[in-house]
């Protein structure tokens, strides 16, 4: 997720902008750049890496004095991280700084191509840059330039502009992306977040979709689209700079499932068109897709887990046999791989070593990979034949968990896609799958985050437990071993994933008198068979949590002690809501232990050693 700074008043703006942006790290960034207008001129200074990369050229360019600028820190969405990538861009009469995706960004360069313009970077941001540009070439007004460029522009975005000519203004509007607009009585201020403008004010506007925002030493401004007046409803907060970092959530995992609706928005809406999966890759989209005989995915941890969802969701739609594989084995165990098949490999940092050794061990067997990654640039997504991004925005508590999620929504969009190109799905299947995924995934999950005071309710009886077990049949025991991870590494209490069914063969002797045994019910064809696994252990004293579909409910007689009920959604969906509930459990126990939960011990955010 990108960050916006931008400053313009009695003050000089540079020392504004690049403690702006430091404040505003903790959103994940790999390049960052300034413009400040001084002496009629826009100067811009930008560079890939770290705010310090970017002080070490600022510090070796001319003296920037210029009372008004923007900074951006780049997390990449388009285009690697690079000098010429980052931002701000800049254009014959502009500079402009963007947090989001521009959608249409190659029907936008098309039509300016056709106005004679070109293209310095491969960015969304610099074809946005050039559409405002050349509206604001015919009328030579900022607001009437934003307005019609808004109008062509599809997708997310926050946008901060100063324009030549009128140098000592900011020009602010969003969608979708977050902005916030404040003055301090002697100077005005755009900014990503809250962090950013802390130490001037805590007074600020949360800036409304389609408002323009004209800031200046003075004051400000909002006009709607139509150029006229707005009004905008000031905001107060009492946060500290950490707490305003953290969103006012007492933690980063707690803050980052709250972005699973949005994340997933993020995943899917770009993805899908025409009512249709569409990834922009050829060999995805295209003939060779329907060539794969057969699928392996590979991954480590939460990653690993969700590709045994992708497993079962692959297999259920397109029929075709998907093998998921831990990393660190298959990179050593000489895997059986064929020319027709096709290696995932999945990764949210796209920097994990023994991920990274698979990727390379597929390529090296002449084997198409693909990856699914959340890090623009990273190793995974450079050395893999085709990639997907998730787009969820950077993950910073090491327990990963909107991560998982769209993950398994970039799964479930893939599964769709190979299976309509197997023939095993005709289109208006797909259609109605990814209509639902669209409409229903990120609302359930939101009513799923409702949950939160009864899954609190639950943790507080699973505070002391030592040992655990989570059980489920189907796509439920591959969601249980993601949500025994989850609560083992944060709360440091044993926990093992169960095929429901399997207990009896062995494990059942370890269900003793208050043995917390969470039991997951969102598959109607196996809910009955689970539920007997259910009174198996609960016959021993198993103090039994049910994670039950809202539709299960009632139909069978469950013999739980609490039962969260997941909101209601197409049972084939029903893994991104329970998922939710099931990360929120864990986060809460942890929680009420007292630990360390952003940074579980002995744990790292990348593992990039073997
Ligand atoms: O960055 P990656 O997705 O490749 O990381 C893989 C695992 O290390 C990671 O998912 C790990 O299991 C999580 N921190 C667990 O929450």
């Amino acid at each position: 997720m990108c960050g916006i700074i931008g400053y313009t008043g009695s003050k000089k703006s540079l020392p504004i902008l690049i403690e702006g942006l430091r404040t505003l790290e903790y959103r994940g960034y790999d390049s960052a750049g300034v413009t400040v207008a001084q002496d009629g001129c826009l100067v811009t200074v930008k560079s890939r890496g770290r705010l310090t990369d970017l002080e070490a050229k600022l510090s070796s360019s001319g003296e920037l004095y210029g009372s008004a600028g923007i900074g951006h820190t780049r997390w990449a969405t388009h285009g690697e991280p690079s000098d010429k990538n980052s931002h701000p861009h800049s254009t014959e009469h502009l500079t402009l700084v963007h947090n989001g995706i521009i959608e249409n960004y190659a029907e936008i360069e098309e039509m300016l191509r056709g106005a004679g313009y070109d293209f310095v970077s491969e960015t969304d941001t610099e074809r946005g840059a050039k559409l405002v540009d050349m509206f604001f070439a015919k009328s030579n007004d900022p607001i009437d330039a934003i307005s019609r460029a808004i109008k062509v522009i599809r997708g997310s975005y926050a946008f901060g502009i100063i324009f030549k000519g009128f140098e000592d203004t900011v020009y602010a509007i969003r969608k979708d992306s977050p902005l916030i607009v404040a003055h301090d009585g002697e100077g005005g201020f755009i900014a990503s977040d809250i962090p950013a403008i802390l130490k001037y004010t805590s007074s600020y506007y949360r800036l409304d979709e389609g408002i323009i925002a004209k800031v200046s030493t003075e004051k400000l401004e909002f006009f709607a689209p139509d150029g006229s007046a707005a009004e905008q409803k000031l905001e107060t907060i009492d946060w500290d700079i950490e707490q305003a970092q953290k969103g006012g959530f007492p933690h980063f995992m707690i803050k980052e499932i709250n972005e699973e609706p949005e994340a997933l928005r993020k995943t899917l809406e770009p993805r899908i068109r025409n009512g249709l999966p569409h990834f922009g890759i050829e060999a995805i989209d295209g003939e060779l897709l329907s060539q794969f005989e057969s699928i392996h995915i590979v991954a480590c941890g939460t990653a690993m887990h969700a590709g045994l969802i992708g497993k079962a969701i692959i297999e259920k739609l397109a029929r075709i046999p998907v093998n998921v594989e831990i990393a660190s084995e298959f990179r050593y165990r000489d895997p059986i791989l064929r020319k027709r098949d096709l290696v995932i490999l999945i990764s949210q940092s796209g920097e994990t070593a023994d991920t990274l050794a698979a990727l390379r061990h597929a390529k090296a067997q002449g084997v198409y990979t693909l990856a699914i990654v959340n890090v623009i640039g990273s190793s995974v997504a450079r050395e893999a034949d085709s990639v997907l991004y998730t787009w969820a925005g950077p993950e910073i508590a090491v327990a990963s968990t909107k991560a998982y999620s769209v993950q398994c929504a970039m799964l479930y969009l893939l599964a769709v896609r190979i299976a309509l190109a197997a023939g095993a799905i005709d289109e208006p299947r797909a259609r109605q799958i990814c209509d639902t995924m669209l409409s229903d995934i990120p609302t359930a999950v939101t009513e799923a985050l409702k949950l939160d005071r009864q899954i609190y309710d639950v943790a507080t009886k699973l505070v002391a437990a030592e040992h655990l077990f989570y059980i489920g049949r189907d796509v439920d025991f591959a969601l249980s071993t993601e949500a025994s991870l989850k609560l083992k590494e944060i709360s440091y209490i044993h926990s093992e994933a169960y095929a429901a069914g399997e207990l009896k063969h062995g494990t059942i002797s370890l269900v003793t008198d208050g043995t917390p045994v969470i039991a997951l019910t969102t598959v109607g064809k196996v809910c009955e068979k689970t539920v007997s696994g259910i009174r198996e252990v609960k016959s021993r004293g198993a103090y039994v949590v049910c994670v039950c579909a809202q539709g299960l409910v009632g139909k069978y007689d469950i013999p739980c002690d609490d039962m969260i009920v997941v909101p209601e959604i197409d049972e084939l969906l029903a893994t991104f809501p329970a998922v939710t509930v099931l990360q929120l459990l864990a986060y809460h126990v942890s929680a009420l232990k007292g630990l360390d939960v952003d940074k579980p011990r002995n744990l790292a955010k990348s593992v990039t050693v073997e």
